[in-house]
């Protein structure tokens, strides 16, 4: 099976989303989002976003699906979709096998998984996951939905000393990348 990269932004505890979406706006990182899941090696492939339902709901109906990549919703109360930009799907499992298939296999280069929580956990569980993306937001947003990270995808709390820290509308926050080892 295909392994995917995870993309999160989080808060202090662990926080990711509040009343069905995200707690905070912060446009760089919605900036790093956009660039960082549409990059491509091969300028002939495109990226797959994969998502849950309310991920895809949390999205404003003007800006969805999100241009320039393969959107992948799982939901099981959505009727099934399948167009050049939009696959709805009601199963994980069968989203993955089409992704592992031509024409997927040879056309999408990064399967990119952008939440929330329960399709961020599926992957995890199935050790699907060989690199994550964390944006870390240095302050607490008393969310509902929060990501429970394996010990392997801690942030070193004491990261390097050249480690670049941001600041916008008052909000400190850090891009990481970690590899994930075969596990
Ligand atoms: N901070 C971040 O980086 C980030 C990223 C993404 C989302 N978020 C936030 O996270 C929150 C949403 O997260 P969430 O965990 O509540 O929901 P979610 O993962 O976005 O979606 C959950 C839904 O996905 C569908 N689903 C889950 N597992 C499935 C499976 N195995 N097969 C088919 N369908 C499946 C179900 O849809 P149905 O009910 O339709 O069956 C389920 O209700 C929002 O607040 C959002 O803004 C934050």
């Amino acid at each position: 099976m295909r392994k995917m990269s995870l993309i999160v932004a989080m808060d202090a505890d662990g926080g990711i989303g509040k009343n069905g979406t995200l707690p905070w706006s912060i446009k760089k990182d919605m900036q790093y989002f956009v660039k960082t899941t549409k990059k491509v090696e091969n300028p002939e492939k495109r990226n797959a976003v994969l998502m849950g339902r309310k991920c895809w709901e949390s999205i404003p109906e003007s800006r969805r699906p999100l241009a320039g990549r393969l959107n992948i919703v799982l939901s099981r109360q959505l009727a099934e979709q399948k167009s050049n930009d939009l696959i709805i799907t009601n199963s994980f499992e069968s989203a993955l096998k089409m992704l592992s298939e031509p024409p997927f296999v040879d056309s999408i280069e990064t399967i990119w998984n952008i939440g929330g929580a329960e399709i961020y956990q599926l992957a995890i569980n199935e050790k699907l996951v060989d690199e994550i993306h964390i944006t870390k937001i240095y302050k607490s947003f008393d969310a509902d939905v929060h990501l429970k990270m394996p010990e392997t995808f801690k942030i070193d709390e004491n990261p390097s000393e050249n480690l670049e820290f941001f600041e916008e509308n008052g909000l400190k926050f850090s891009f990481h990348v970690l590899k994930v080892a075969e596990n």
